[in-house]
């Protein structure tokens, strides 16, 4: 059996590892090396996640303690909201979990952000796990500390930090993911080698194959650059408020146009075309060549995502740019390529320049 681990420092300490293996059965070991054994678990997953790993999880936990308890919540994005947490609270009262307790998100990037607020609020806060089992929760929202909920039509809107004290991962979840959740994660990766490593983004391409078929190795390889990505950038920047930010290389446009389709299309769909609206932008900045821009969008095609959006107006998709919430007063923290594997924040992007960028993403 192999396990890789990567640990992640929260404020320059030691604060939690990742744990990557091709099935769960590290889980309670890797518990028990935390002393976390003989505590209650309540483990949130929802209604296609349950049914598929929930009971091994549960045999898997029984020999370090017997109070586990489950919940199981109407899977999608509209379940991410204060109803679903005051049915958590609910659940966690009855049962009478305490603030030693523990709360397991078993899950995507959903069923991870709901736990981990409910775990950063429950008591003042009680310890959490995430394991992940889509590619965006493996490679990008289990990690950092960000969980939180939507609120009325914000996306996100309600939050807390909220370290994990354990990110497991068992890569082979990835087989029951549908394609289309797959590919929509493969979005987040590339934009991890597009904005801080070009070798890791020709990796990528490189192995795009052995990708889709999901070889497990080159998950492993994928999942972990990936991780290491996360981490370096979260642990320079923990709350977000510098380097952090390059993260959202292709979310403000993305962002808009998730918004303007009212959620229709999935997060990472709507990355891949902000990245290449951004790319665009990088391009005619000089920054990156042509030959760079065509590169992206073949690479972002071969992962099965969209390269262009239909349906919306470019003044739209402009306007709600300005209401993302990652803009810093009335300025556009926008960020570029300044070249393949390297990202910058810019705040002189002018309006005439998101208007190309914009124009160049539209379809009819
Ligand atoms: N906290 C952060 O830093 C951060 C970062 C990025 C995104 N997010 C949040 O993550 C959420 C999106 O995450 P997501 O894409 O994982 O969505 P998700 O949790 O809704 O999962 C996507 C779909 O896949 C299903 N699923 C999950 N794992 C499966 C498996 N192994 N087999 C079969 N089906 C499975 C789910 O039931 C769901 O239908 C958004 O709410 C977003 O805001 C948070
Ligand atoms: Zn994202």
């Amino acid at each position: 059996m192999y396990q890789d681990k990567i640990d992640v420092n929260f404020d320059g300490k030691p604060a939690y590892s990742i744990i990557l293996n091709k099935d769960f059965s590290g889980l309670s070991e890797a518990l028990t090396s935390l002393d976390l054994q003989n505590r209650r678990f309540m483990i949130i997953s929802d209604s296609n996640v349950g049914p598929l790993y929930l009971k091994e999880c549960i045999e898997l936990l029984k020999p370090i303690s017997d109070k586990i308890t489950s919940l199981t919540f109407e899977a999608g994005e509209l379940s991410k909201n204060l109803d679903t947490v005051k049915l958590v609270y609910n659940r966690l009262i009855d049962k009478r979990f305490d603030r030693r307790d523990i709360i397991v998100a078993l899950g995507g990037g959903v069923t991870g952000d709901l736990a981990g607020f409910v775990a950063a609020t429950y008591l003042r806060g009680v310890d959490f796990i995430q394991v992940p089992t889509t590619l965006l929760a493996m490679a990008d929202s289990s990690i950092g500390g960000k969980t939180g909920v939507d609120f009325l039509t914000y996306k996100n809107m309600i939050g807390a930090f909220h370290q994990p004290k354990l990110v497991y991962m068992n890569l082979s979840t990835l087989k029951t993911l549908p394609v289309k959740e797959f590919n929509a994660g493969m979005s987040e990766i590339i934009k991890h080698g597009l904005i801080k490593d070009e070798d890791y983004y020709n990796w990528l391409t490189n192995n795009q194959d052995a990708i889709k078929a999901l070889d497990i190795d080159t998950l492993r390889k994928m999942v972990y650059k990936s991780c290491m990505i996360k981490k370096s950038v979260v642990e320079a920047d923990p709350k977000e408020k510098g380097d952090r930010a390059l993260l959202n290389f292709g979310h403000t446009i993305g962002h808009a146009i998730e918004k303007l389709k009212d959620f229709s299309l999935l997060h990472g769909d709507c990355v891949a075309i902000g990245m290449i609206a951004a790319s665009y932008l990088s391009y005619r900045r000089g920054y990156i060549s042509k030959n760079d821009l065509e590169n992206i969008i073949g690479s972002i095609d071969a992962f099965g995502l969209p390269t262009s959006v239909s349906g919306l107006l470019e003044r739209d998709i402009y306007l709600a740019t300005k209401l993302d919430k990652k803009m810093q007063s009335d300025k556009i923290n926008f960020i570029c390529l300044q070249k393949l594997g390297h990202a910058i924040m810019d705040t002189t992007v002018s309006e005439h320049e998101m208007t190309e960028a914009i124009k160049f993403i539209l379809t009819d």
